[in-house]
């Protein structure tokens, strides 16, 4: 095992599956002394051979036993989505500050709570929302709030992917209510919502039909989902499957009565279409101008922008600064998708206690 440096923060990764190589990479970039010091698994073996992979000093199986360490400054929380709530609130009681793989939880109610204890515990809380620092979801933004499409009149949203039968017969925690707590929306669409209700403002839902149950025999949630929603007088039409031959493909439109951009959030990120004025046009070009992004340390969907976040969260650690990705977003979308849930028929907690 390598030997631990004393660098003054010191980070932690609680699972080490598909997404922890990211969380890695993040904190590596950083320019100021930060040091992934603990890879944590609950499969002692996995925890070893991440750490020897990565040459992170401490492996253990115990999450507790990183809290538990005075020198651990913050912890990644990149496990199933049923404990992202019960472990945050172990690390912030510990005093760590915080960033959890989405969703913050599976309920408002404890996603509030832990909005709570980390305010009155003085630590940053931060659930990952990587593509709100994408360069293209950031200039969109820009157009939209410089009035660059006019009058926003329609958005319409989607992402279809592919998932086989493994990715969910494999895995104590996938196309499960008490695990995933949803699978199609909560999981992979989470990101298209989080762009949309950034670009578009709050939403609501209006109606909402799901299917579940019906692509694999060991997967009892949501394979598909559409939804009408509405941003203010904004009609948003969003839909999400994991049951295509595709195997990931994000679309979100934005029509303006000034003009219309079609982008995804794909790797590397597109725009597709920017059409209505010469303004328009012209910013598009700077965007597809705009330098080809590094490449992904991951899952290449993922993207690279994880990056950008943790510099966001060292920063608001150091600094105190606040944070693009804020919690209050986080509770957001778990709001979202609760209700979006609740309007399919789907009762979570329910099927969770089941
Ligand atoms: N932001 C993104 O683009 C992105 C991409 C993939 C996954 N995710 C999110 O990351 C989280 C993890 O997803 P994944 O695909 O990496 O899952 P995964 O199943 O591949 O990995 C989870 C790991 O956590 C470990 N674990 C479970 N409970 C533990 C505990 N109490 N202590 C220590 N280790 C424990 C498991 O053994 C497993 O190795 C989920 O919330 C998921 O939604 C986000």
């Amino acid at each position: 095992m390598p030997q631990r440096s004393h660098a003054p923060f010191l980070h932690a990764i609680v699972g080490c599956g598909r997404v922890a190589p990211n969380h890695v990479d993040g904190f590596r970039a950083l320019a100021e002394p930060w040091e992934v010091g603990w890879a944590c698994d609950r499969e002692p073996a996995r925890a070893r051979e991440f750490a020897a992979a990565h040459g992170i000093a401490a492996a253990t199986a115990s999450a507790a036993e990183v809290f538990a360490d005075p020198a651990v400054t913050s912890v990644s929380l990149t496990v199933d989505h049923a404990q992202h709530a019960p472990l945050a609130e172990q690390a912030l009681t510990a005093g760590k500050h915080v960033l959890v793989e989405k969703p913050l939880a599976l309920s408002v109610a404890d996603g509030e709570r832990l909005v709570r204890l980390a305010a009155d515990r003085g630590r940053v809380l931060s659930v990952v929302s990587q593509h709100l620092y994408d360069p293209l979801v950031r200039a969109v933004h820009r157009w939209v709030k410089d009035g660059v499409l006019g009058r926003l009149l329609h958005c319409r949203v989607s992402l279809e992917s592919s998932r086989e039968e493994p990715y969910y017969a494999d895995s104590y925690w996938r196309g499960t209510w008490a695990g995933e707590g949803g699978s199609a929306v909560i999981n992979q669409g989470y990101h298209c919502l989080d762009v949309a209700r950034t670009l578009c403002g709050e939403l609501r839902v209006v109606a909402s039909v799901a299917r579940c149950g019906e692509l694999f025999a060991t997967m009892e949630t949501e394979d598909t989902l559409s939804a009408l929603l509405a941003a203010g007088e904004v009609p948003v039409a969003f839909s999400v499957t994991v049951g295509s031959t595709v195997t990931w493909r994000s679309r979100i439109e934005l029509i303006g009565s000034a003009g219309t951009v079609e982008f995804d959030i794909d790797h590397p990120a597109s725009l597709h279409r920017a059409t209505g004025s010469a303004e328009l046009e012209r910013l598009a070009a700077v965007e597809r101008a705009r330098a080809a992004e590094e490449e992904p340390p991951g899952i290449d969907y993922y993207g690279v922008s994880h990056r950008r976040q943790i510099a966001d969260f060292a920063q608001s650690v150091q600094r105190g600064e606040p944070m693009t990705a804020s919690t209050g977003n986080g509770l957001r979308m778990a709001a979202l998708i609760t209700d979006l849930y609740a309007a399919a028929g789907l009762d979570r907690a329910q099927r969770r206690e089941a």
